[in-house]
């Protein structure tokens, strides 16, 4: 494998030219140096008649002296720098070429010990529980039929093994659903980032027509009906159930589903073992030559940005959030935690499988997209089976242990 970061998405910014001096340059004038500095020969530059000049006793000496003392500074300046920098990339961990891209993505690393929450809404045993029930709970959708786990279901990594699935109503989603592990970690939720904390999504799911279609006011009447809610929602919140609390204890809950240590994370911490060699050949390629780090980095594996890749452009993803046409088609990147228990793939669900996700950076990416709309990336050149089986290693080393949560009993 070369790690000079070939692939031409990450490729560094191009340093300014220098143009070395030819030998047949000296004694007349030098080509230019890029330095705003015209070389030219000993004679010009200096004159050799001086008693002190240690390079006066022979002409050649004194020609190629000369030039030597007017070259060396330059050799300095210039050109050890960039070997140096040659070198460095050829040597550095193939992510560390990435370092000269103008926005740097963080390092690969493990997960932060605690999740991040937000004022008012602090991680409580009383509120964790509730949300547990409540995530569970069928009552929760318009026409009782389905709960948060029902898609989210923990029996197939916290999502479902469907490419789309159905609302209580019985009509397909537009999109793929999510893993909810981790999600606490996410900076914007959903593949478009339309909603900003957990508390701000919750509600979403609850009351879309397509999804569980239920009015709030509604919802909240039939939880206050339910004696055991009504003292948990007090306890948790110090109120009745009101569409709020809902929401705070239902983020709540999904702080808690944190996955644990990975090979990978092992693997980091320097237990070399922890991958196989084709996953840890999968890791350098990930870092380096095959450019995806470039928007899976940080601990999740995302770089929390939106990004045209050509899966498909019918939806209009994040360009309907922020109104731009440039966003058109732009998903978030997904964290890939746990990815090897979260098919199928994309914002559509349109790959079964991790080969078919890898594959298509190496060949699915389209040539041509409407109106010559430009996409984040570009298709990696080469076809090698053996990168793809790689790096397919390489993310199935993702996996940790999901949290254990027991389908809890529901209060009636
Ligand atoms: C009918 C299936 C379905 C149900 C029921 C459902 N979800 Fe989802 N969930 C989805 C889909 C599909 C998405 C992605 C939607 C999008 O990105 O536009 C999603 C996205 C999410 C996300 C964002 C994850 C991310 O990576 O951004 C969270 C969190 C979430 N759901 C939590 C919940 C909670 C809490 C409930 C119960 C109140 C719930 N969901 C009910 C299908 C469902
Ligand atoms: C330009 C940013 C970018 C680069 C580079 C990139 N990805 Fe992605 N990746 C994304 C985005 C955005 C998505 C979601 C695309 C969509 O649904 O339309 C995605 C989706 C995925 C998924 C599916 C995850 C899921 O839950 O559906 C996997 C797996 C993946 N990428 C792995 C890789 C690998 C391996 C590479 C390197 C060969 C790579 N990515 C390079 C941005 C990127």
């Amino acid at each position: 494998m070369t790690r000079q970061s070939a692939s031409s998405i990450d490729a560094p910014p191009a340093l300014p030219p220098v143009a070395l001096p030819s030998p047949e340059g000296a004694g007349t004038e030098g080509p230019g140096t890029g330095l705003g500095v015209g070389l030219r020969g000993p004679t010009r530059w200096h004159d050799c008649r001086a008693t002190v000049c240690p390079m006066r006793r022979s002409s050649t000496a004194r020609r190629l002296g000369h030039s030597w003392l007017l070259v060396l500074p330059l050799w300095c300046g210039v050109v050890l720098p960039v070997m140096g920098r040659q070198v460095s990339v050829a040597f550095a961990q193939p992510g560390a070429a990435s370092t000269e891209q103008p926005e740097k993505p963080a390092p690969l690393g493990p997960l932060p010990a605690t999740v991040p929450t937000p004022a008012g809404n602090d991680t409580t045993p009383a509120r964790v529980e509730l949300g547990r029930l409540l995530f569970f709970d069928k009552r929760l959708s318009g026409n009782n039929t389905q709960s948060c786990a029902t898609c989210h279901d923990p029996q197939q990594g916290w999502t479902e093994a469907v490419a789309r699935t159905k609302g209580s109503t019985g009509e397909k989603l537009p999109r793929n659903t999510p893993t909810v592990l981790n999600s606490g970690f996410l900076a914007s939720l959903f593949w478009d980032g339309r909603a900003q904390s957990l508390e701000e999504q919750a509600l979403g799911p609850l009351t879309a027509p397509d999804e569980m279609n239920q009015d709030l006011a509604e919802l909240e009447r039939e939880l206050a009906a339910v004696a055991g809610y009504r003292t948990r929602f007090q306890q948790a919140y110090g109120t009745a159930p009101t569409r709020e609390s809902i929401a705070r204890a239902l983020a709540a809950f999904q702080r808690t589903l944190v996955t644990g240590r990975a090979p990978f994370d092992r693997f980091l911490a320097g237990e070399t073992v922890a991958l196989s060699e084709g996953a840890r050949r999968g890791y350098e390629l990930f870092i380096g030559e095959a450019g995806c780090a470039r928007c899976h980095a940080g601990p999740l594996l995302s770089d929390g940005k939106f990004h045209r890749l050509g899966v498909s452009f019918r939806d209009v993803g994040r360009g309907r959030v922020t109104g731009r046409a440039e966003d058109r088609a732009r998903f978030r990147t997904p964290s890939l935690r746990n990815v090897a228990q979260t098919a199928p793939y994309m914002h559509n669900g349109s790959l079964k499988t991790l080969t078919d996700v890898v594959t298509f950076y190496y060949r699915g990416i389209p040539p041509v997209t409407p109106d010559n709309l430009p996409l984040d990336i570009r298709p990696r050149g080469s076809q090698s089976f053996s990168e793809v089986t790689d790096l397919v290693e390489f993310l199935e080393s993702l996996t940790g242990p999901p949290p254990e949560i027991a389908v809890p009993e529901l209060p009636e």
